[in-house]
This record gives C-alpha cells, structure tokens and sequence, in this order.
C-alpha cells in the first residue's frame, strides 16, 4: 500500500472552524477536479426516500402489513438503494445519548483527541480521510474510525477513555445494529422470495464485522466549494446512519441526480453496500452517496458497517441467477482489500468485479 502521500492534518477541520479560518485549498474543489458524479449542489431537491417501518418484520406470520412492507423494501432497494428505517424499537432518547456522547468526544481538547491520532497508511483511529494522491480533495470533517467487530481485533488504544461512557455506548449500540441488521437481512431476502437467511447467513455464520465511523463535520465558510465526504459507495454489506437532528448534509444520487435525504428525527437511514448489490445479483442497489457541509451549523453522524468476513467468498446467491437473470459479479474475497486497490487505481470496485 502507498502511503507516502498520507499525513495527519496539522489542523483539524474542526480547529480551523474554530479559528475561523478558511479551507486551505486542498480542500477547495477547484476547476481542475472532475467528479464524475457531477458537481457539488448544496441544496439539491429532497429524496423521496421511502420510510418503512421495520418492526412488522419482526413478526413471522405473513399478515398483509408486513406484505406491503416488503413490496416498499424491495422497491426503495432496487431504486434508491437505501431507506429511512423507523419503528426500530430504539428510542428517540436512546439515540440522542449515542448522538451525545460521540459530540462529547468530539469537544474534548485536541491535546487529549491527538491520544486516538490515527497512524498515517492507516485509516483506524481519530484523524482525516487518508490521502492517496497530492490531488486529492481533503474532506472538510474529523472522524473516529473503529473496528468493533470481531471483539479479537479491537484496537482498544484508539477508543476514547472520555467521555468515560463511550466504550460501553458503543458496545451497547453494536448489539443493537446487529440485531436491527439481521431483521433487515431477513426482510431483503423476504422481499425476493428468498429463504429467510440467505443474505444474513454470510454476515453472521461465524464472526460479525463491524465498523463504525463517528464524523463530525465542522460549519465551513464555504460549503459551495468543499465536500463534507466525497462521493462514494460504501464497501459494506449495510450501513446504519444516524443522523444529525439539527441539520441536514447527506446526499444521494439517483438516476444521475443527486438529492438531499431528509433528516427524520428517530428515524435510522440504512444504505446498502457494495458487498450487497453483488451478492443480490444487481438486484439491490448500492447507491453513490456525499456529505455537503454548512456555514453556521456544525453535524455529527454515526456509520456503522457490516461487512462479510475477510476470508468468506462472496458472490451472487445462487437462487438470483438463472438464464433470465446470468450472474453479472465475480465471486470476490476480501472487498475491503480489492476495493482499497481498486480505488488507488482511480477504478470503481463495483465495475473491476462485473463479468
Ligand atoms: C460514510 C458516510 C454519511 C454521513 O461514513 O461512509 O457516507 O452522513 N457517511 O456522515
Ligand atoms: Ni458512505
């Protein structure tokens, strides 16, 4: 791996906020980058995303709600790719301490932030996005980047002592993600007449993987001109998104337009992963997603990814693939590693994996 070019920030995007200073320019989209996803729009209309409400598939009697619930499913995953997730059983206060305690970090000092720096060529820890190349576009947030799951791999010098309640709320909350994932597993498979655990089997057979990513995005003096997050996709399987209550920022392309999902307060905003538009065969999609900052109101966010693990093959499930619908992926190991390298080749790891 290439990580000369990696280094920590002499500032952090949330000290120079603080100063108010400016973005130096490598944060400035300026007329020399090329997004291929289109340029940056700050308010872009909002997504009609659709909210469904996750705690009918709880049940298994097959009642005519949970019907309509898994026809909404399919259709936001074959669309968008993602959906607001409400009637998750986790409650409005619950979610604000989680919100809470990772904006607590956040306002420690930097002295006692910099215990958690990342190392440069590695992404775990508190610090930036990790640069590949002196063009790249720095992204104007600060972020807690940890491996939770397997409990074996946990790093426990990045996790924060303080706020003194930090570890065990993220803890807490893993579980929490993991029993709402597999729900939302279940329901996937459901939703294309599939048996019950053919996606969620590949997740949690063996050992669970989880990552989450705590991000604060800082208010920017110029959010016309600088990414919150660049667009991507997620390399996950699933990813739960808490959002900030008081402000929105997250946007999502569809059909080559890009939208502004709307903040709804309890609601989890779930987004499928690469990982799962292969193994659905195409069928799911894994959408390009942005974060755009704003001038006067700072946003925190709460990632957390699931992933297969490392060694496991993955690849479109069987049942998806028929002369109708001929495999379009790869089976692939390691996503994580080949869409590391995918991307310092400047190559979209969905396309290196289609047959
Ligand atoms: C991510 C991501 C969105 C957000 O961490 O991959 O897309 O709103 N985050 O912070
Ligand atoms: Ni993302």
């Amino acid at each position: 791996m290439s990580t000369s070019q990696d280094s920590l920030p002499t500032k952090t995007a949330q000290q120079m906020s603080m100063d108010g200073d400016e973005p130096p320019s490598k944060y400035i989209i300026n007329n020399n980058y090329t997004d291929k996803f289109g340029p940056l729009e700050t308010s872009p209309p909002f997504a009609q995303v659709p909210i469904i409400d996750i705690g009918c598939f709880l049940s298994s009697s097959k009642q005519y709600g949970q019907q309509i619930e898994l026809a909404k499913l399919r259709s936001a995953l074959t669309t968008w790719g993602c959906f607001q997730a409400v009637n998750h059983g986790l409650s409005g206060s619950y979610l604000d301490n989680i919100r809470q305690v990772i904006k607590q970090f956040f306002e420690l000092p930097l002295e006692e932030k910099r215990n958690y720096f990342r190392e440069t060529g590695s992404v775990e820890g508190y610090g930036n996005d990790m640069t590949y190349s002196e063009n790249q576009v720095q992204d104007w947030c600060d972020r807690l980047f940890l491996r939770i799951l397997p409990e074996d791999q946990r790093k426990l010098r990045f996790w924060p002592k303080n706020p003194l309640n930090l570890r065990e709320t993220i803890d807490e909350y893993t579980k929490n993600i993991k029993s709402i994932s597999v729900v939302i597993f279940k329901a996937m498979a459901k939703s294309l007449d599939l048996e019950e655990d053919c996606f969620s089997k590949h997740f949690t057979e063996e050992r669970d993987v989880l990552q989450g990513r705590f991000i604060l995005y800082p208010p920017c003096a110029t959010p016309d001109q600088v990414f919150g997050l660049k667009a991507h996709s997620d390399r996950s399987g699933i990813t739960l998104l808490l959002q900030d209550p008081g402000v929105e920022g997250l946007q999502v392309l569809n059909d080559g337009k890009w939208y502004m999902v709307p903040v709804i307060h309890d609601a989890i905003f779930v987004n499928l992963g690469d990982q799962m538009q292969i193994m659905s065969n195409g069928i799911f999609k894994s959408p390009v997603h942005r974060v755009v900052t704003n001038r006067e109101k700072g946003r925190i966010s709460v990632a957390m990814f699931t992933e297969p693990e490392a060694e496991k093959e993955i690849g479109p499930v069987d049942a998806l693939v028929d002369e109708r619908r001929p495999r379009v992926y790869k089976t692939v190991k390691d996503y994580a590693a080949f869409n590391h390298e995918c991307f310092q080749k400047g190559v979209v790891a969905l396309d290196a994996v289609k047959l």
